[in-house]
């Protein structure tokens, strides 16, 4: 027998039974960023793969092992995307969309490929919204993206699981100062550094503040700190961030080692993480990128923004089960029709009671079966009411209008009156 086919490892499935909380979390999302006057943007997959490398650097994990990448057919190398950040700026510069300073405060959702080893919360194709705002170069912006996800967790009731750290990274030219100091420093103690550090002091050595091993850590106790070569322009940036989150009532601790994985970065960075999900806790991460507009081939802009993965907050919402009730019942009513003649006329009631009563989740039985078998795949369903429609009903052009909830007896409803009384009971739940 033929091996039977399977997603790819690391790919997930999302099963309709979870897809009503995806939808739940992705609608609650865009309504706020709607609220918060973002527009939504929407970029291919497959990119240039020498647009990640120009973006996300060269010496990156994810330009280095985690990106799929191939040749076309015509032999030009292509990537799936593994995030947002670099299309989104494509896109902006393709279209001119940010010439002239104009701002930009867009946002994006999708699916993201990164070939890491998969584990909990962490696959290779996953899910990310991420929002980019371009020509806005104060802490004001940089602060709105904190608030507006802040507001999310208070939406979702999940403020207390998650914790904003933050740091600066300063200019790239500050950046170049710590970071002689840092491999001076390193440099003289290279024989005690692991083999993943001791390689990154070499290629990218701020990538060795993030490093999980014990002993580097221990090491890095005392080594120069970025906070102590910020240039003035970014101390007074970051200090204005600060003001305006211990007005906004935003906890956050300071985190001197956070560097993120990706090269753009400048000044402001920062990660949402939680502690409850294991290893792979941090759900929402971002930061400013000022420079990579120009990097890019374009006029120097302004840039920040932020991605949150999805998967992870619908793991977390889950965990602390934070899942809302309603959003399990995916049908309102069920409608059941015995025989030909009141199959038929059940048709045509459920297609007028869609028409007046907007927004019903109305289903239709399909496939005939006898009056138990249809009662027992409307109660199924999870509908709130069966609507049935036997030959006596059709006589009389009445409905048994049947609770299935406990919501009270089964009655006789006309035609004419149906619509008004299912609103009126879908009202009263
Ligand atoms: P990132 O930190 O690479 O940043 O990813 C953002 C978020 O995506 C992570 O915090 C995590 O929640 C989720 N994520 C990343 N990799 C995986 C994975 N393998 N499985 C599941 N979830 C994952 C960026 O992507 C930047 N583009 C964010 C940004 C936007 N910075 C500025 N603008």
């Amino acid at each position: 027998m033929s091996k039977s086919l399977q997603a790819i490892r690391g790919m997930n499935d999302i099963l309709p039974e979870q897809t009503p909380l995806w939808r739940y979390f992705e609608n609650s999302v865009a309504r706020l960023l709607d609220g918060y006057g973002y527009r939504q943007i929407r970029m291919p997959i497959v990119e240039a793969t020498e647009l990640f490398k120009r973006s996300i650097g060269e010496v990156t994990d994810i330009v280095e092992k985690e990106m799929y990448t191939f040749d076309d057919r015509n032999g030009d190398s292509l990537t799936l995307r593994p995030e947002g950040t670099a299309s989104c700026v494509r896109a902006v510069l393709e279209h001119g969309i940010s010439g002239g300073g104009q701002v930009q405060k867009l946002w994006y959702i999708g699916p993201m490929f990164r070939h890491e080893r998969p584990q909990k919360g962490r696959y290779r194709q996953f899910h990310q919204i991420g929002v980019e705002v371009f020509n806005l170069d104060g802490p004001d912006i940089d602060a709105e993206l904190i608030v507006l996800t802040w507001r999310l967790w208070g939406l979702l009731g999940i403020r207390d699981a998650v914790k904003l750290e933050l740091n600066s990274l300063g200019t790239s030219e500050a950046r170049a100062t710590y970071r002689e100091a840092l491999v001076a420093y390193l440099s003289a103690r290279a024989d005690q550094l692991d083999e993943d550090s001791k390689r990154r002091l070499l290629s990218n050595p701020l990538r060795v503040l993030d490093s999980k091993v014990p002993e580097t850590q221990a090491l890095l106790t005392d080594a120069p700190k970025l906070a102590d070569y910020l240039d003035e322009a970014s101390r007074l940036h970051f200090e204005g961030l600060k003001a305006r989150l211990d007005a906004a009532g935003i906890p956050y601790v300071l985190n001197t080692k956070l560097v993120r994985g990706l090269d753009y970065y400048s000044k402001t960075v920062f990660e949402w993480v939680t502690d409850k999900l294991g290893a792979q806790g941090t759900v929402c991460a971002g930061g400013r990128y000022d420079g990579l507009v120009e990097q890019m081939g374009g006029k120097p802009t302004a840039g920040v923004g932020f991605a949150m993965g999805i998967e992870r907050l619908i793991l977390l919402l889950e965990t602390l089960e934070k899942v809302p009730e309603e959003i399990a019942r995916q049908v309102d009513v069920y409608l059941c029709a015995f025989g030909d003649a009141a199959e038929l006329a059940g048709l045509q009631l459920a297609e007028r009671l869609r028409d007046q009563v907007p927004g019903l989740r109305l289903v239709v039985n399909a496939g005939a079966g006898s009056f138990k078998s249809q009662l027992k795949k409307a109660d199924k369903s999870g509908a709130l009411f069966a609507v049935v429609l036997g030959e006596d009903e059709l006589g009389q052009q009445v409905v048994g209008f049947k609770p299935l909830r406990g919501q009270g007896e089964q009655q006789n409803i006309a035609w004419d009156a149906l619509a008004e009384h299912l609103e009126t009971s879908l009202q009263q739940g």
